[in-house]
């Protein structure tokens, strides 16, 4: 019996009203984290509600955390770490638990993990963290499936570049790297608001760091880090699809509670394709797209700040009904087009060659029955189907909510006509 929960949309309906953008599951996870190399309790307002998240609590719960949320107000209190292992049915859930490996080895000195898993978009080594780790004083040794890692003489200062500007690695050396010996320096770092928002926390619970977002960052390592309170930025990633649902439907949008500047990767390529963008002040966008759309030219996804790897999916399904060829290209994740063969059951016209995705523009989408595999490739399908005629049906919504709080419900505050159900067959 599938009783999985189902989104049922009925396509077709213009987008229009205002959409409050949910905290940052990207920045949310890292801070988290963070939290356990502070005695006492931290406190994180604007924290999504999403099983990621969810998920990231039962960590720090294992740990010897508690943790208690209010509303968007979460609060972890990580006076005793009692744990520093990391449950492998909780790595299995998410992979990106791995960003708890340099707060527990950083207030342990101890940290066992199961190798954290590839996933639907691509094999998702963890290698430059290791090594990264191993220059700063950690020994690994990797068996059976575990990552046994240890800090004999604590962790100590170090210098190093990454060969790739991984958003993970860079999160999880600046994590060991605050209670180590000496300084540590991070060359070819990322450069991500997510790394900006990870090192303005912790230097209010009294870290010392320098060169956040640019691609040289610089750890001086102290003592002891104290609780303190911060604010998680906006979801951009979230932001830039909803401006896609919008801009599909040919529809009208206010988004609030975001921050137009980091979105200069993407925004451009809507403007390309002939949607209105008007940024306010206050954290507030205005979009506008009300002709038919033309394809942009050809998309590339680059570390930040050039185009996001995370919109790709739900940029394709946008271009799937704008007029002539849309190129993309997918320099960061090996396997990112799963979600276009669902779009193909939709009418698309996409032809994907390896990391190369063709899209030929299409007058109209139909509705038909669906499957999300990931998580953006899910909202991808969403944002497909409030333009296809007639109803599509979308299973694998638990892929969706790990990163959409309350999708079906933000859409319909904006004339969206969806729905989840709870399908009993
Ligand atoms: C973060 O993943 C995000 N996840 C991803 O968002 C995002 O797509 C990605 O950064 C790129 O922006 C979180 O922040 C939780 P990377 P991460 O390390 O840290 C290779 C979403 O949809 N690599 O920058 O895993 C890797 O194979 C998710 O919200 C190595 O080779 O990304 C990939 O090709 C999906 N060795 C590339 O770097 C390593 O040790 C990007 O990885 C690490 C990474």
């Amino acid at each position: 019996m599938d009783n999985q929960p189902r989104l049922i949309i009925n396509g077709g309906k213009r987008l229009e009203g205002e959409i409050a953008v949910q905290g940052s599951k990207n920045s949310a996870l890292p801070l988290l984290s963070a939290a356990v190399l502070v005695h006492g309790e931290s406190v994180f307002h604007n924290c999504p509600k999403l099983t990621d998240i969810d998920a990231a609590l039962r960590i720090l719960s294992c740990l010897g955390c508690k943790c208690k949320r209010s509303g968007d107000t979460v609060c972890v209190d990580a006076l005793h770490i009692s744990e520093n292992e990391i449950p492998d049915s909780l790595m299995r859930r998410m992979r990106g638990s791995v960003i708890f490996l340099g707060s527990v080895l950083g207030r342990t000195g101890r940290c066992r993990l199961s190798f954290p898993g590839g996933c639907d978009i691509g094999s998702r080594p963890i290698d430059l963290h290791l090594s990264a780790l191993r220059q700063m004083g950690a020994v690994i040794t990797e068996e059976h499936g575990y990552l046994d890692c240890e800090t004999p003489s604590g962790l100590r200062g170090a210098k190093i570049t990454l060969s790739f500007s991984s958003v993970g690695a860079t999160e999880n050396i600046m994590l060991a790297a605050v209670l180590a010996n000496g300084v540590t320096e991070i060359h070819n770092a990322a450069r991500e608001p997510e790394i900006v928002d990870l090192a303005n926390c912790l230097n209010k619970f009294g870290a010392r760091i320098n060169g956040a977002g640019e691609s040289s960052i610089y750890i001086e390592g102290v003592s002891k880090l104290s609780p303190s309170e911060h604010t998680i930025i906006p979801d951009r990633i979230v932001a830039g699809t909803y401006m896609c649902a919008a801009a599909m439907t040919r529809g009208e949008l206010i988004l609030t509670h975001c921050e137009p500047s980091q979105m200069n990767g993407f925004i451009p390529v809507l403007e390309q394709m002939g949607v209105r963008v008007y940024a306010y002040g206050g954290g507030k966008i205005y979009l506008s797209s009300r002709k038919k759309l033309v394809a942009p030219q050809t998309v590339r996804t680059m570390p930040y700040p050039a185009f996001p790897t995370d919109v790709q999916a739900p940029f394709t399904a946008l271009c799937s009904t704008a007029e002539g060829t849309s190129v993309f290209v997918e320099t960061i994740f090996e396997n990112r087009f799963r979600h276009v063969s669902e779009l193909i059951r939709l009418g698309a016209q996409i032809k994907v060659e390896g990391r190369v995705c063709v899209i030929e523009g299409v007058k109209k989408l139909s509705g038909a029955k669906l499957c999300a595999t990931e998580l953006r490739g899910g909202a991808a399908l969403v944002v497909a189907a409030l333009a296809a005629e007639g109803t599509t049906e979308i299973s694998g919504v638990n892929y969706i909510e790990r990163g959409y709080e309350a999708i079906e419900k933000e859409l319909r505050s904006v004339g969206a006509d969806i729905k989840k159900v709870q399908k009993i067959q």
